[in-house]
This record gives C-alpha cells, sequence and structure tokens, in this order.
C-alpha cells in the first residue's frame, strides 16, 4: 500500500471518529473522550490535512472554522417547497383540527407525532450519498439562501452520515437555534467587547447563520434540530410513520430532540401540550408552541394540502413571553445595602399569562443603554419566575417630550444624598440603617432562612413593624411581645405565638451565620463562614483592621474595606451589643476546629459537564475527603449540582428542582470552608 494511500485512509478514520465524538459530545451530551484526547484527533488530522492539500475536503471537521467570506449568499430553489404551518391559539382551535382530520379520513382516533416548536430558523440539509452538499434557508418557501458554508459551522450537524446507513439522497429539515445559555454568553461577550446585544436567542442565531463571512458564523455557538425529511431516494428511509423517520434521522447523528412523543386523539394532543408547556421555561431552549402532525405517512398524503399548509399538520401557540406595553413611570427602590434601582411602572399588561405592572431597569446606565423614557412603548419579556425586564423601547412611537432619566440626588425614602462610588454602575443612599428602606431590608435579611432563619418574618409584616416605629433595627425582634403583634394587621394570636417561637429560636445560632446575618456589604455566606473560621469568636473579629482581616483566604481589600468600616460604626457596634445582651449567642473555639475536614458530611453532590481544571474523579475525590457524598443523578434531596462547560440534562433538572448550582470556583471555596449552618 502507497504511503498517501495510508495517509487518506487514516485520514478517513480521523473524520469517521471526530464526527462520532462530535455527535456524543453535542448531540447526546454523553462524551467518551475529555477535551484533550479530542483536541489531539483533531490535531492530528488538521496536521495531515496541512501536509497533504489534496487531503483538505469541505466536509471534513476541521473546516467547521469557516471560509473566506462570500459576496452573497447564492439563491436555490428548493427540490420541494418548505410549508409553513396553520396555527393554533386555543384548545378548540387544536379540537378542530384533530375533527377535521378525522372526518376527511373516516377514522374514529388518530396517532399523532407531537414535537416542540422550535424557536428559530428553518434551514433544509441535502447530503449525497451521506455527505452534506447544500445547505438552504427557507427564504420565501420555494427559493432559499445558500448558507452551506454557515451550516458547516454548526457542530450539531453532521458533515458526513454513517457510510451504512446514509441513503444516496436525503434532504432533512429542522430548526437552527441557539441555546439559552449560550446566548447568554453570546451577549456577554457582545457587552463585554462594546457591540450590540442581540434582543433573543432567535434573533442572535438569524443573525448569526446570515453572515457573509463564515468564520463569525463559526464564533456563535449554534445549535440544530432535524424535524422532517423532505425529498429522499433510498430504501432505509422509513415511509410508514412519521416518527419512525425521525428515529430514522437520530440514527443517522442527527440531533432529533428528545421531547417527542406519540400521542393518541385531542385528549393526547392536550395532554402534550400541557406536559411541555410546563417544562418550557426549564428547556435549555426557547420554544414557541408544540407542532403536531398526523403519524401516518400515507394518510399525511391523502389530507394533503390547503395553499401553503399542510392539512395533516398544526402548531399550537403558547402563550407569548413579550408583550408590548408602556412606561408610565420611572420609580426608585431602595436595596438593603441602599443601592438605588430604577423600576418601571408599566400600564398593566398580560405577559405570559400574568399580569405584569412593573419591570427591573437594573441601574442607571441600564436606562440610558436602552435609552428608556416616561411614556415610552416598550416589550416587555417575562419568562417563568424572573423578574419581568423591559427588553427595548419602540423609537418610532416616541413622543416629542419624552424626558430622559437621572436618579434622583437624595434618597427617594430618607432624602439623604445618594453616592455614587468610582468605577461601579451602582447609586446607593449613603444614609445606611437610618434609611427605612434599608432598614427594613436589613431586618429581613437577618430574618432570612440562611442567615438567622425566623420564620414567618415576612416583608408585609417588616413594613408594618418599622413603619410604626416598632422596630428599627434586628436587636428590637427580641423586644416584640404578643400583645405589640397582634396589634398588627392580618396578624391574629396563633401566628403572634408561632413567630414569637421563631425569634426566641434563632437566638441559638452559629457564629458564621450571625457574621451573615449583619448584612455587611460584600459579605455573602462563604465570606461570613471565612471569617468565623479565622477568627472563632466575635471580639477577635471587632479588633481586627483591614490588614488583619485580609490575610483571611476569603477576604480581598474591597470586602475587607467593608468589614472594617461596617464595625468601626459605632450604631452598627451598639446593635451588636444589643444583639448579645438580647441572648443571641453562638459556639466560640479557635478557628483551625472550626476548618477541621469533614464538614460536608450529609451533603450530596452531583458532578455534570467539563470542569475547567478539575477532572470528575478529582473533583469527586475533594469533595468525599470533606465528607460529602457523589451521586449519579438529580433530585430533591440533591445539595448542590456541580456544573461544568457543557453540562446537560442533570443541570437543568437541578434548575427545575431548585438545587444550587456551583462552578468549579464556587466548589473549592466550599471545600475550604467549614459548613456555615
Ligand atoms: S414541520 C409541513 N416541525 O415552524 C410542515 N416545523 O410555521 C413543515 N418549526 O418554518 C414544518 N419546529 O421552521 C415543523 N417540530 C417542528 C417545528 C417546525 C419549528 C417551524 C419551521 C417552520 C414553521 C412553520
Amino acid at each position: 500500500m502507497g504511503a498517501l494511500t495510508k495517509v487518506k485512509e487514516r485520514a478517513f478514520s480521523l473524520r469517521e471518529e471526530i464526527e462520532r465524538h462530535n455527535h456524543l459530545y453535542y448531540v447526546l451530551d454523553a462524551p467518551e473522550l475529555d477535551d484533550a484526547a479530542f483536541d489531539a484527533l483533531f490535531r492530528e488530522l488538521q496536521a495531515l490535512e496541512a501536509e497533504y492539500p489534496e487531503l483538505q475536503l469541505e466536509d471534513s471537521p476541521t473546516a467547521r472554522v469557516g471560509a473566506t467570506p462570500a459576496a452573497q449568499f447564492a439563491s436555490v430553489a428548493h427540490g420541494l417547497p418548505m410549508l409553513s404551518l396553520n396555527n393554533a391559539f386555543s384548545d378548540e382551535d387544536m379540537e378542530a383540527f384533530d375533527r377535521r382530520a378525522r372526518e376527511a379520513l373516516g377514522e374514529e382516533d388518530l396517532a399523532y407525532c407531537a414535537e416542540p416548536k422550535f424557536d428559530g430558523l428553518a434551514v433544509s440539509l441535502t447530503y449525497q450519498g451521506g455527505r452534506l452538499v447544500l445547505g438552504l434557508t427557507r427564504g420565501d418557501g420555494q427559493t432559499g439562501e445558500d448558507v452551506t458554508g454557515n451550516l458547516r459551522t454548526v457542530r450539531s450537524i453532521p458533515l458526513r452520515l454513517p457510510s451504512d446507513l446514509a441513503p444516496a439522497l436525503l434532504e432533512v429539515r429542522g430548526e437552527v437555534v441557539m441555546l439559552r445559555r449560550d446566548f447568554d454568553r453570546l451577549n456577554q461577550r457582545q457587552r463585554d467587547r462594546g457591540e450590540r446585544e442581540f434582543a433573543n436567542p432567535r434573533n442572535a442565531a438569524a443573525g448569526s447563520l446570515r453572515q457573509l463571512d463564515s468564520r463569525i458564523t463559526a464564533s456563535r455557538p449554534l445549535s440544530f434540530f432535524a424535524y422532517g425529511i423532505g425529498r429522499f431516494e433510498g430504501v432505509q428511509v422509513p415511509q410508514e410513520r412519521h416518527s419512525d423517520q425521525l428515529a430514522y434521522l437520530a440514527s443517522l447523528r442527527l440531533p432529533v430532540s428528545e421531547l417527542r412523543e406519540q400521542v393518541r386523539g385531542a385528549a393526547g394532543l392536550l395532554a402534550y401540550y400541557r406536559r411541555i408547556g410546563e417544562q418550557r421555561e426549564a428547556l435549555p431552549f426557547d420554544i414557541d408552541g408544540v407542532v403536531y402532525k398526523v403519524d401516518d405517512l400515507a394518510c399525511q398524503r391523502r389530507l394533503g394540502f390547503v395553499s401553503r399548509a399542510p392539512r395533516f399538520a398544526l402548531a399550537h401557540k403558547f402563550p407569548a413571553q413579550e408583550a408590548l406595553t408602556r412606561i408610565e413611570a420611572i420609580e426608585v427602590q431602595v436595596g438593603r445595602t441602599g443601592t438605588l434601582t430604577p423600576v418601571a411602572r408599566l400600564e398593566p399588561v398580560v405577559v405570559g399569562g400574568v399580569r405584569v405592572t412593573h419591570a427591573t431597569l437594573h441601574n442607571e446606565e441600564e436606562v440610558r443603554r436602552k435609552d428608556l423614557r416616561v411614556g415610552d412603548t416598550v416589550v416587555v419579556r417575562r419568562a417563568g419566575d424572573v423578574i419581568p425586564e423591559v427588553v427595548r423601547m419602540l423609537p418610532d412611537r416616541r413622543a416629542a417630550e419624552a424626558q430622559r432619566f437621572t436618579l434622583p440626588a437624595l434618597c427617594p425614602v430618607c432624602q439623604s444624598p445618594v453616592q455614587r462610588v468610582e468605577g461601579e454602575v451602582a447609586a446607593r443612599c449613603t444614609a445606611g440603617l437610618y434609611c427605612p428602606a434599608q432598614r427594613k431590608q436589613a431586618i429581613l435579611h437577618f430574618a432570612s432562612r440562611r442567615a438567622l432563619d425566623i420564620e414567618g418574618l415576612g416583608d408585609k409584616l417588616v413594613d408594618q413593624l418599622v413603619d410604626n416605629a416598632r422596630v428599627h433595627t434586628p436587636a428590637d425582634l427580641y423586644a416584640l411581645d404578643q400583645e405589640t403583634l397582634e396589634a398588627l394587621e392580618r396578624m391574629g394570636a396563633k401566628s403572634a405565638a408561632n413567630l414569637l417561637a421563631a425569634i426566641e429560636r434563632s437566638r441559638d445560632t452559629t457564629f458564621a451565620r450571625f457574621i451573615y446575618a449583619l448584612g455587611i456589604r460584600n459579605v455573602g455566606e462563604s465570606t461570613a463562614g471565612g471569617l468565623a473560621a479565622d477568627f472563632g469568636g466575635l471580639d477577635a473579629l471587632l479588633q481586627a483592621d483591614a490588614v488583619r482581616l485580609s490575610a483571611v483566604p476569603e477576604v480581598g481589600p474591597v470586602v475587607a474595606a467593608a468589614v472594617a468600616g461596617f464595625f468601626a460604626e459605632s450604631h452598627n457596634r451598639e446593635v451588636i451589643n444589643r444583639l448579645r445582651e438580647a441572648g443571641v449567642r453562638w459556639q466560640e473555639g479557635p478557628g483551625v476546629t472550626a476548618r477541621a475536614p469533614g464538614h460536608l458530611t450529609g451533603r450530596t453532590f452531583v458532578l455534570t459537564g467539563t470542569l475547567p481544571t478539575l477532572s470528575r474523579e478529582q473533583a469527586g475525590g475533594l469533595i468525599a475527603a470533606a465528607g460529602g457524598k457523589v451521586a449519579g443523578s438529580v433530585s430533591a434531596r440533591t445539595s448542590y449540582v456541580v456544573a461544568g462547560a457543557d453540562a446537560g440534562g442533570k443541570y437543568q433538572r437541578a434548575l427545575e428542582l431548585g438545587v444550587p448550582a456551583l462552578d468549579e470556583d464556587a466548589l473549592l471555596e466550599l471545600l475550604k470552608l467549614p459548613d456555615a449552618s
């Protein structure tokens, strides 16, 4: 065998191998190789192709980085038109669709294939002899644009199909989308570079796919889902049921959504619609509804088309997550550490089935960047439990007299001066705990679950206690009695007694919780844990200056200054003394004992994705050494999920269950610390 033949064979098997690992990684979320091993294969192929240019093929995995820019996209007619779908916006629309299909076919009950309706861009991929030769956008349905070079950069689109299963010709139809986490990262990158952000993942996907320079597309994280077959030649392709065709596409290593299901009748369709609707927020990508297709392909042909949409398929839409409304006013809220946050008061509007009246504007800079003014017509977006956001304003609808917004120079709650910190976007009320707004937030924080955990002390109650001058600082909570509490609105004898019992219980705490509960700026739970471990007791902590504080591993110069500044304030010391007098207590002891190993005993961790430096074995070993346990799957009892790059289903599940997620840094932090609870 000649040398070149050998090299060719090696290149061929490398390509096959790389395609297989791409599929395991990008489609199945089950990599067999770590990044370094994959890179080694990739570099070997690159080196061979560099040495033997005749081996350089357009469909080599090395070509996914993009090619030289085109002047414009060529228009290409679709072999079979790409149709649109009729929409249903109500259960009745869906039932009418099922009834018409049953009547036309003379069937009692129909089997459907139900799928998510991806919110991206439709494309068609043509494979000849198993090789990707053409990729088109939908265009007007008759003619699309040739974006082959761009689609080749999409990692989850196979450039070659497994040779044993590929038919002579196969046109795959599907949707190009951008996953939400990729979208967030891309927008972060755009922000960092001072470039325009994308309004939503769909726009980002569209903008990325229609780049004339495919190297730009290659730098944008696009994904693909196949949902059907266009033209084909070859006996391998199933011809009885749509669901079989999807399974066949999956066997060709094309990404096909796991959310597809075969269901029966209108009841089955409705149940699917509800099920997917419930999962919608937790999915890694945006969907705007579900699609129903009569599963039997012979029935599909009999039903045929009306104008440009099939009679055998229907898109059942979810309520929109975005809506248009008007900004009535821009109000300013004061947070726990005095940060002023502009909040838009909106003309009430229903978004995703919920009435929205306010949306956060984050900070003054954000208001300026989005150029929002009172009276503007804006797009508001709501997703799950996330606070509604103003996405953008519509410039065409701006009133001539609309005024630019500036933060007030005085705190809207206590009229104290507002301070802007150099290099920070935040502006703060300088009054500290003299400001009633900050006082309320500070008390709520003190009572929160991870601080002194006073169950039943909610914001309505704190509002009343502060407004009636019953409580000025957390220390006053310990002076409350049954009579005072019963006099409050919505407070019966029973709940007053329960609250008093909860306050009583909170007296016994840990040093770390106590420090955290004080609400010192920049001192979160882990920093509080570090301080508690290092100082072991309150008196030592109170005496420490910024230099001594900086010696604590968790404490940098900014935190050290905040802690020292906090304890230097006489009113803070007074509150601390009064808390101690009221009987708030904890175990004190030398820091070293608090840092003894085993502090993660009873905690269960689930690892998912690739961590930047630690291998799974290493991370698991460290967790075990600290007394924690590593489990394979996420449940409500999981304490933390440790998520690395390309974390998949386990991470999603954790989000759904509200299990906290750690990255590698946060894990290392936790491993160092004593258990704060
Ligand atoms: S099937 C003949 N299935 O919705 C039926 N379309 O209005 C052709 N879409 O442009 C479409 N998810 O981009 C189908 N699971 C899915 C889909 C889907 C999203 C898009 C597609 C098309 C539009 C139809």
